[in-house]
């Protein structure tokens, strides 16, 4: 019997309930709470968010990982609260994203906008009723004079006045607070050494604070959904090569190029990752942190470096790969022949010359469907993220294929499989053409996932 709410018990046995599927979901938890425990996530989010009234629901969640033991600091921005305070006071002025010449008055818009939001986070820091998710929450939150800045000066001949960039950041400070289990909260505030205020950028903060303190995770909550591919879906996970090629190419909308300039420049700065999350979709930040694929577009740095097609010169190297797994009867048994006909359909993972994994892809472009086969990583590199990485890349490999389903046939990973997102299926389900090529004999275990709505 747990120590809940008897309410909280009594939903998990209400009558349709699948206990199953709850425990299931819990274990599927567990990897990222243990994975993240110690880490350090810089979440921002502007003022938007405040306004759009998702600001309880945001403080909820990340209450949550910080009793998980993850280490936060939180960077608000304030834009359309200063432009309102702006307004109000008669000014003409108004801040868009970025850098923003400002002069005394607006920097006392600022001071009052950003003061208001602090209060108001802290507030909803401090709720606890009984029945909320805060029930039981004790979360200190503090703020403080964290980070140096320095004037930005004059651009095209323009002076930026009380407007300032990062010069440093207190890292030594904010462990101290964060290692204490407290949340920290900065302003899009910075302060020099003459002791005057300079009005900052969220995101720039954001991202010189993440850099500074080498964090983990730094997940913009942005109001567009991320990274879109062509078929209307988010692109989950972008090599931070690529989105810089994006940009470049000016392919994508204002909004996400903006927040992917600032994920790009954190990862490139040894941020491990970075991720644009939407905070119009409840929860979102949860969805990003504990589900395998997220709801938003994650940049990492080019950790694909290790992944390229397979040439004939390679062949020799999948063979040896695949045939301890023939051996011992993990992989169905495929002639050299059979590997240099299909060299092409392979990707192999090589590092310093050597090849230590590979995957192939069998497209099926009538039926949308795609087989990924030979997924195999060398018993010495396993367990270190380079399956899922092989994934990753042949998922990304079959949507640029237009493939909706993609599946795989196993004797020995179906778990394997199913944690990453892939549902047992049947014979029928595979196309045609496959259905009456299968070794019916090795009675595989048939997985697909869903690729792409549709
Ligand atoms: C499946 C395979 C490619 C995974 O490679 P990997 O680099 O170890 O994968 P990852 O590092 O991303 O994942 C490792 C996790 O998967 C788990 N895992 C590995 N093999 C598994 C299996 N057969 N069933 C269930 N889980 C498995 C590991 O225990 C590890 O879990 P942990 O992180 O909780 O410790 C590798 O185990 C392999 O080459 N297997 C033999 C070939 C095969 O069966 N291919 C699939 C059919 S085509």
């Amino acid at each position: 019997m747990s120590d809940l709410e008897p309410d909280t018990v009594s939903a998990l046995e209400a009558p349709g309930f699948a206990a199953a599927q709850f425990v299931r979901w819990f274990r599927d938890v567990a990897p990222y709470v243990h994975a993240f425990r110690g880490k350090t996530f810089v979440v921002a989010f502007g003022g938007e968010l405040v306004q759009a009234g998702a600001l309880n629901a945001l403080v909820q969640d990340l209450s949550l990982l910080s009793s998980l033991g993850i280490k936060l600091v939180l960077v608000h921005g304030s834009r359309p609260q200063v432009n309102e305070q702006l307004r109000l006071k008669g000014y003409t002025q108004q801040f868009d994203r970025g850098m923003a010449p400002t002069d005394a008055a607006a920097l006392e818009c600022a001071k009052e906008a950003a003061g208001e939001i602090r209060l108001d986070i802290e507030a909803a820091f401090s709720q606890g009723l009984p029945n909320t998710p805060m029930s039981n929450a004790r979360v200190r939150v503090i703020s403080g004079n964290f980070v140096t800045a320095k004037p930005a000066g004059v651009f095209d001949g323009v002076d930026y006045q009380h407007f300032g960039l990062v010069r440093k950041v207190d890292v030594d400070a904010l462990r101290f607070a964060t290692e204490r289990h407290s949340i920290v909260l900065l302003s899009p505030l910075g302060f020099s050494p003459t002791g005057d205020a300079f009005n900052l950028a969220m995101e720039e903060l954001a991202t010189s604070v993440a850099v500074a303190l080498r964090a983990e995770k730094l997940i913009f909550l942005t109001e567009t959904q991320g990274v879109m591919n062509d078929d209307g879906t988010v692109d989950t996970e972008l090599a931070r090569v690529d989105a810089d090629a994006m940009l470049t190419a000016g392919s994508l909308d204002e909004d996400t190029a903006f927040f992917l300039r600032y994920a790009s420049l954190a990862v490139k700065r040894g941020v491990a990752r970075a991720h644009l999350v939407p905070f119009t979709l409840d929860g979102s930040v949860l969805l990003e942190i504990f589900t395998h694929d997220g709801v938003g577009t994650m940049v990492v740095e080019d950790t694909l470096d290790d992944l390229r097609p397979a040439t004939l010169d390679d062949v020799g190297a999948i063979l040896s790969l695949i045939e301890p797994l023939e051996t011992d009867g993990t992989l169905v048994p495929r002639p050299r022949s059979v590997i240099e006909r299909d060299v092409e359909r392979f990707t192999v993972l090589e590092h310093d010359g050597v090849i230590y994994g590979c995957a192939a892809l069998y497209p099926y472009p009538e039926n949308q469907m795609a087989e990924l086969a030979c997924l195999i990583v060398h018993p010495e590199w396993q367990s270190t993220g380079e399956g899922d990485l092989l994934l990753r890349h042949m998922e990304a490999r079959a949507r640029a294929l237009g493939v909706k389903r993609l599946f795989a046939l196993t004797t020995r990973t179906s778990h394997w499989f199913v944690k990453r997102g892939f549902v047992q299926g049947g014979v029928t389900d595979l196309p045609p053409q496959k259905q009456s090529a299968i070794n019916k004999s090795r009675n595989s275990h048939i997985f697909i996932k869903r690729l792409a709505s549709g």
